[in-house]
């Protein structure tokens, strides 16, 4: 078990949220919802200790940017410490909300994937649907909004986005709805079907 990880849970509870970080298999379930095969921008909401961020930064391609929004001072730091040699993370040690802010201040028009490993449940309601607000408005059309969460309850509130597809994951402790919400291209009036599953051709830019 991580020590930090505790240490910073016991300090406090409500926002950590949970006493271990991810399993190994919850890690690779939620890397294997993103397309590595190209350059992606990927933004992650509570990184805590790491345990996602490390396998997003394993898989992601050289021209890659991820960021990383920890409100914990001492997780903050410590990924600080771990990325210090990988120019494609930014550690941020702040709050996910100000998103569109550090993706203004890194050149980032938007995202390809947003993580979040957040309590959601416990944000008060006007703060859950302004984060919401600012994920769907910062994902590129095709992006995805990825969480895993005790509860499913993110679902009736994420109304922006056109497509969600949730699974319940037992290989966790405790187990985890994954839920992934797509920001779908606009339909071609009656072209086109319902979306395909699994279409993640994405593509977030950079400004000049
Ligand atoms: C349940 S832990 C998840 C840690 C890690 N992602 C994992 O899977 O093991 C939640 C993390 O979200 C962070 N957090 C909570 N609210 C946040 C917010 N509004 N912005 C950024 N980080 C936040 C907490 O400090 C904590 O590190």
């Amino acid at each position: 078990m991580s020590t930090l990880f505790f240490k910073q849970f016991l300090k406090r509870p409500f926002q950590i949220a949970s006493i271990v970080p991810s399993s190994k298999a919850l890690v690779e379930r939620v890397a294997r919802k993103m397309d590595f095969s190209q350059p992606r921008v990927i933004a992650e909401y509570g990184p805590g200790e790491g345990v996602h961020s490390r396998e997003i930064a394993r898989r992601m391609c050289p021209d890659s940017n991820l960021l990383l929004f920890e409100l914990d001072r001492a997780f903050a730091r410590d990924l600080e410490r771990q990325f210090a040699g990988d120019r494609r993370v930014h550690v941020i040690h702040g709050d996910a909300a100000s998103l569109p802010h550090e993706l203004k201040r890194h050149g980032i028009d938007s995202c390809d994937y947003i993580l979040s490993g957040i309590p959601f449940s416990i944000l008060k309601i006007e703060k859950k649907r302004a984060l919401l607000q600012k994920t769907y408005d910062a994902l590129a059309t095709g992006g995805s909004f990825i969480i895993y969460q005790v509860t499913n309850e993110l679902k009736q509130h994420a109304t922006h986005f056109e497509h969600a597809e949730s699974e319940y994951f037992l290989q966790n402790i405790p187990p985890m709805f994954i839920t992934v919400f797509q920001k779908a291209p606009p339909l071609d009036h009656h072209e086109r079907g319902p979306l395909p599953e699994a279409d993640f051709s994405v593509g977030a830019h950079r400004s000049a």
